[in-house]
C-alpha cells in the first residue's frame, strides 16, 4: 500500500510518500519536513496565521518535490487546454469543487490549479492527513489540501490523530540494510506510550491493537511548553526545548531543588505550571528581584547560573515523567513502553526512562524514535494511517482542535 501523508498541525510543513510492503516493513520514497522555526523564532513562539500563510505557500512545491523524488511523478495531461476541451463540463465542476474546498486558502488554491490540476493521478493508494489536535489555521490548510487532492485524484482520505502519529513514530526502527527503509517489529501488547510534545503530555495505554486509552495527562501546561517558557525566562530562543537541553548538559541538576508537581499523587496526571512558576521565582531571586513589583534586575544571570537552572528544571520535569511512566508500566504489566513527541528528543529523558525501566520493569521493551523522528513529520502520519486507518470519503474529513486518542 502506497500512502501520501501530509502534516501541518503546527509549524512544520511535512509530506511523505511511503510504500508499506507489509505490516513490518516500510520503504520511504520521500520524506520532507520544511520547518518554519526560524520565522516564528522572531516572535518567540508559533504565530498561527503566519503558520497558515507558510503552509499555503509551501505545500504545492513540497508535494511536487516529493513526487519527483519518489519517482512516481505523475505525467502531465496533454495540457490543461486540451483537457478543458475534451471534457469541459467535468473540468468546470472539478474547478468549482476545488474553489469551494480551498476557498479559505487562496494562495494555495492558485498554486494548486496551476501546478497540480494538469497532472494525471500519481500511483498512490491513499492520502493521509493530520486532522487534529493542532493549531486551527495550520491544520485546516493541510486538511483542505488533502481533501482537494483526494477529489482531484479520486483517492481515499485517511484522517490521522497527530498524537497517534507520535506514538507510531516510536515503532519505526531504522533498517540496517537500507537507509530508506524502516522496520516495524511485531508489537507486544499491552503497550504504554508516554507522549510529550509542545501541546500535550499524556500516558496512553494500548491493551490491544489499536485501542488507545489515555490514563493520565497534564492538567495545565504541556511539558514542551514548560521547556519553551523556561527557555524564554533565560533569554534563549524559540523553540526552547533543545536550547535548555544543550545548556543543561553543562549545568548541575542538583544545584537548585525545584518541585516535580504531582510526583507522588496516585493518579497518572501531570502538572507543569507550578514547576514553571517556581523556576521563574528562582531566576528572579538570583537576579536580585525581591518583590513582584520590582522590574529592573539588580544583576544579570551568569552563564553558570543559567546552566544550573536549566539542568535543575530539566531534572524536575524528567523525574516526574519517568516516575509516573514506570509506575504505570508496572501496574498495567505492559510488555512495551514507547516514548514519542518533540520532547522525546531530550537525551536526559530518554536515558533516565531507559535506566528506570531496566531497573524496575525489565520485562518491558523500551522503544523510542530516532531523534529526527521525534519532531513533527509526515512519515509518522503515514505509519499511523496504515496501522489504524479506516478509509473515509473525503467530504467527511474536517479537523478537530481537541482530537483525543481513544
Ligand atoms: O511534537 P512537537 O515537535 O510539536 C508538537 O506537536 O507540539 O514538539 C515540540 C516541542 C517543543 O516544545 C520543543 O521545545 C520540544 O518539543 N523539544 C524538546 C527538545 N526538542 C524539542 N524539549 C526538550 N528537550 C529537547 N531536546
Ligand atoms: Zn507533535
Amino acid at each position: 500500500m502506497r500512502i501520501l501523508a501530509i502534516e501541518t498541525s503546527c509549524d512544520e510543513t511535512a509530506i511523505a510518500i511511503v510504500d508499506f510492503r507489509n505490516r513490518n516493513c516500510v520503504d520511504i520514497l520521500s520524506h520532507i519536513v520544511s520547518s518554519q522555526v526560524k520565522l516564528h523564532a522572531e516572535y518567540g513562539g508559533v504565530v498561527p496565521n503566519l503558520a497558515n500563510r507558510e503552509h499555503q505557500k509551501n505545500l504545492v512545491p513540497i508535494l511536487l518535490h516529493a513526487l519527483r523524488e519518489s519517482r512516481i511523478n505523475p505525467r502531465l495531461h496533454q495540457g490543461q487546454e486540451s483537457r478543458k476541451r475534451e471534457n469541459k463540463k467535468s473540468f468546470d465542476s472539478l474547478s468549482l469543487l476545488l474553489d469551494s474546498i480551498l476557498a479559505r486558502e487562496p494562495v494555495l488554491l492558485r498554486q494548486f490549479k496551476k501546478h497540480l490540476t494538469p497532472l494525471s493521478p500519481p500511483n498512490i493508494d491513499a492520502i493521509a492527513v493530520t486532522y487534529g489536535p493542532g493549531l486551527a489555521p495550520a491544520r485546516w490548510v493541510g486538511v483542505n489540501f488533502a481533501r482537494a487532492l483526494a477529489v482531484l485524484w479520486d483517492k481515499p482520505l485517511i484522517p490521522v490523530n497527530h498524537m497517534a502519529g507520535h506514538l507510531f513514530s516510536a515503532l519505526l526502527q531504522e533498517s540496517r540494510e537500507k537507509d530508506s527503509q524502516f522496520l516495524i517489529p511485531n508489537s507486544q501488547f499491552s503497550m504504554l506510550a508516554l507522549l510529550v510534545s509542545g501541546g500535550h503530555t499524556e500516558l496512553v495505554l494500548v491493551k490491544k491493537p489499536w485501542r488507545f486509552q489515555i490514563i493520565g495527562e497534564t492538567r495545565d501546561d504541556a511539558v514542551g511548553e514548560a521547556f519553551d517558557k523556561v527557555a524564554r525566562m533565560l533569554g534563549l530562543p524559540y523553540p526552547g526545548g533543545p536550547e535548555i537541553s544543550r545548556l543543561a548538559a553543562t549545568g548541575d541538576p542538583q544545584k537548585y531543588p525545584l518541585p516535580s508537581p504531582m510526583i507522588n499523587t496516585k493518579n497518572y496526571d501531570f502538572s507543569f505550571s507550578g514547576l514553571k512558576t517556581a523556576t521563574w521565582h528562582l531566576a528572579r531571586n538570583l537576579r536580585g528581584l525581591a518583590s513582584l513589583h520590582e522590574a529592573k534586575p539588580r544583576r544579570e544571570l551568569t552563564l553558570r547560573q543559567k546552566a544550573d537552572i536549566a539542568a535543575s528544571f530539566e531534572k524536575a520535569a524528567v523525574d516526574v515523567l519517568v516516575k509516573k511512566t514506570v509506575r504505570a508500566a508496572k501496574e498495567y504489566k505492559v510488555r512495551t513502553v514507547l516514548l514519542g513527541g518533540g520532547v522525546a528528543a531530550n537525551v536526559v529523558l530518554r536515558a533516565a526512562l531507559a535506566r528506570a525501566l531496566k531497573r524496575e520493569w525489565p520485562r518491558s521493551t523500551f522503544q523510542v524514535p530516532s531523534s529526527d523522528l521525534c519532531g513533527d513529520n509526515a512519515l509518522m502520519i503515514a505509519a499511523a494511517a496504515y496501522m489504524t486507518g479506516k478509509k473515509k470519503v473525503p467530504t467527511d474529513v474536517g479537523t478537530d482542535a481537541n482530537a483525543r486518542l481513544g
